[in-house]
Order: structure tokens, then sequence, then C-alpha cells
């Protein structure tokens, strides 16, 4: 007798979500560029790095399970209060986390596809039933369609922006919508993994635009691309009580946030001038590698977000080869037709160079 017949949740629990790319004795393999993860291109804010060594020399200490200094700081940036503030090893923790919170097997959640799967891995484990709504041309969730399927059994409705991986920003017009339209009994999550990139566009925030809501929220965050961080594993979300930001409390394992990861997140938020810094510097890349795409005949959606979402000419998938030969490494993803599109990383510009040498030369242009 098979495992697979006697313990049935097995089946469920075969697929691991972390793309799994291995390095040498734990350290980044040399000569690779790593533009399929959505990492950040600059090293993190040097106030964080001197912290993180300074917290390195108090290891032997268990870190504050109340991350107390990260969440008095996140409360005084954002204006929201200390309570209803919770974190995750990495914000792909508090997404898995969702289902356990909102989930009876049967229930149902809406979700847009293409989008980032952690949320949908969660519901798989759970037994949730995953309806899946395809995004807008541009690439935005299309919050009217995903509205439509609204149901009875429906607990979740997630939304992601700027989505992973269009790149597409949801409007100020639709998250409205969806903070009234969404019922009382469902739990509207808006992931902004991304939020800093597109920061600069027009409008009111996610975070007010939620004031318009009388149902459940929660808005999920994260360290590891704005500032840098994503060795650390470290996110965060803001939610509509006390009472449901406790539920995702319980549900943290001891210590889960760790001492390193505390100091380099509060030592990165203090630092505003370089986060400004950053940001300035990727979306002036981003358009850079937008021009040099457009310039060989791909066709770059628009991006609120750390990377690039380009229809490709001819299978996306031959361009990931290609470069793949040459160490650069991309994604493609099988939307919005056959041959799919290609997300590019925002990388340094020397990786920008590198990307549209190579696709250059596999063109034969
Ligand atoms: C949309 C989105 N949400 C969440 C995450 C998870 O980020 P982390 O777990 O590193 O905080 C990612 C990572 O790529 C993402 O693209």
């Amino acid at each position: 007798m098979t495992d697979q017949i006697t313990l049935p949740r097995l089946n469920i629990l075969q697929s691991s979500q972390a793309p799994e790319i291995p390095e040498p004795d734990a350290r980044l393999a040399t000569g690779v560029r790593r533009l399929n993860l959505n990492e950040s291109p600059w090293p993190p804010s040097p106030k964080a790095l001197a912290a993180m060594a300074t917290a390195l020399t108090e290891i032997t200490r268990y870190p504050d399970h109340g991350c107390s200094a990260l969440t008095r700081r996140l409360s005084v940036h954002n204006d929201i209060p200390e309570d209803r503030i919770t974190f995750g090893n990495g914000s792909s923790e508090i997404l898995a986390h969702i289902s356990q919170v909102m989930i009876e097997t049967g229930d149902e959640a809406i979700l847009p596809t293409p989008t980032f799967p952690a949320c949908a891995a969660g519901l798989n484990q759970a037994g949730g039933k995953i309806i899946n709504v395809p995004v807008a041309e541009d690439g935005s969730n299309d919050v009217a369609a995903m509205l439509e399927h609204l149901g009875d059994k429906t607990r979740i409705f997630y939304l992601c922006t700027p989505n992973n991986p269009t790149g597409a920003a949801i409007s100020a017009a639709d998250l409205k919508r969806a903070a009234i339209e969404v019922p009382d009994n469902c739990l509207l999550v808006i992931d902004e993994a991304y939020f800093e990139f597109a920061a600069t566009a027009p409008g009111e925030g996610v975070l007010d635009i939620m004031k318009h809501r009388t149902g459940p929220w929660i808005i999920t965050r994260s360290f590891s691309k704005a500032y840098g961080l994503a060795g650390l594993r470290i996110g965060y979300a803001f939610t509509s009580s006390a009472e449901l930001r406790n539920s995702f409390w319980s549900l943290r394992t001891g210590f889960n946030i760790n001492r390193v990861a505390l100091a380099g997140a509060v030592a990165a938020l203090d630092d505003v001038d370089y986060l400004a810094n950053t940001l300035k510097t990727v979306i002036a890349e981003r358009e850079r590698l937008a021009d040099g795409l457009t310039a060989l005949g791909f066709v770059p959606c628009e991006s609120q977000a750390n990377f690039l979402m380009a229809r490709s000419i001819g299978p996306a998938d031959r361009f990931v080869a290609a470069l793949a030969a040459q160490n650069i490494m991309i994604s493609s993803l099988p939307w919005p037709d056959a041959d799919g599109c290609l997300r590019i990383g925002i990388g340094q510009p020397e990786d920008t160079d590198a990307v549209l040498a190579a696709l250059k030369t596999e063109l034969g242009t």
C-alpha cells in the first residue's frame, strides 16, 4: 500500500511553491545575471547593513517575537494602529496563511490569473476552491470581471497591485469598487509587494482606499523588493481590525522573524533617502529596458514594478533558453497567447545592456 492511498493529503502537499536555484555553499553563483525572481539589483541601505552586522553580534539571543521596534515604525509611517500590523517570514507566508484564517473545505476564492502563486498554494493546501479570472488586456486585475464571480461561498477576493507577472497596477476607481462591493463575509486581500515602485503614480494609496470598506481586508507588503532584503525573509501586513490581525499573529511560529531581519528592516525603513534613490534608479532603468525592447520589436507592457513584461516575437521560451545559454536568467509566461511574454527583472545598467545584446544576437538583427 502506498503513502498516497493511506494518507490522501500527501497528494495535495507534494508541490513546492518556491523556485529552487542551487547556490554553491549557500553563496550566490557568480557570473549569473538573475533577473527572474524580481530581486533588487542594488544592495540594501548601508545603514541596514550596519544594523544587521550589529545584530549578528547578538545572535545568541532569540529575537523580539513582538517585533516592537518595527511595528512602531510601520505604524507611524503608515498612520495605522500598532495592533493592526502583523509579520511573516516573507509576505508569502502571510499569503499562505490567508486560507487557514478564512477557508473551510469547499469555500471559494476569486483570484486573477496569471498572478503570484502564494495565495493559491495556501488555498490548495486548505481544500479551497479557486476561481481564476483572466487579467485585463493591460495586465491589471480585471476587478469588474472578478466581482461577477462573487457567490455565497466566496471567502477570499485576492488582488495583486502591481500584479506579478504582468506589472500593471489596479486603478484607484477599481480598488474602490472592490472595497465597496466585496461582501462583508469575504476577506479582501491586496498584495502590494511592489507598491513602492508604483507610489509615484497619482491617486489615493490602497490603504486610504480601504477606508471605504466596511468588511474585512488585509494588505500584504514585503521588504524583499524595494529594500533589497529578499534573503532575510521578512514581510508585513496591515489588517482592517485588531481581531483579524490576532488571527494571523496566532499562526506565526515562534520567533519566525529573525533578529537580523528585524534590525535590517528597521534601519532600511528609516533610510528614506536611500529608498528614494533606489526607486528613481530602478524606474529609470525600467524605461531604458522598455525602449530597448521596443526597438527590437518586442512590445513591453506598462509596468509599475521592478520588472517588465513584454509581448514576445515568436515563442517566448526560445528567448529564455537563448539568454540562459549566456547565463542570463529571465522567465516566460504563457499569456496572453501561444507565444507568451518575457518577464525581465530590472537589473543594473550592465544587466540591461547584456539582455538587449543577447536578444539582438538571438534575433540576428
Ligand atoms: C506579488 C508578490 N507578492 C508576494 C511576493 C512574496 O515576496 P516575499 O515572500 O519575498 O515577501 C512576491 C515575490 O516575488 C510577489 O511577486
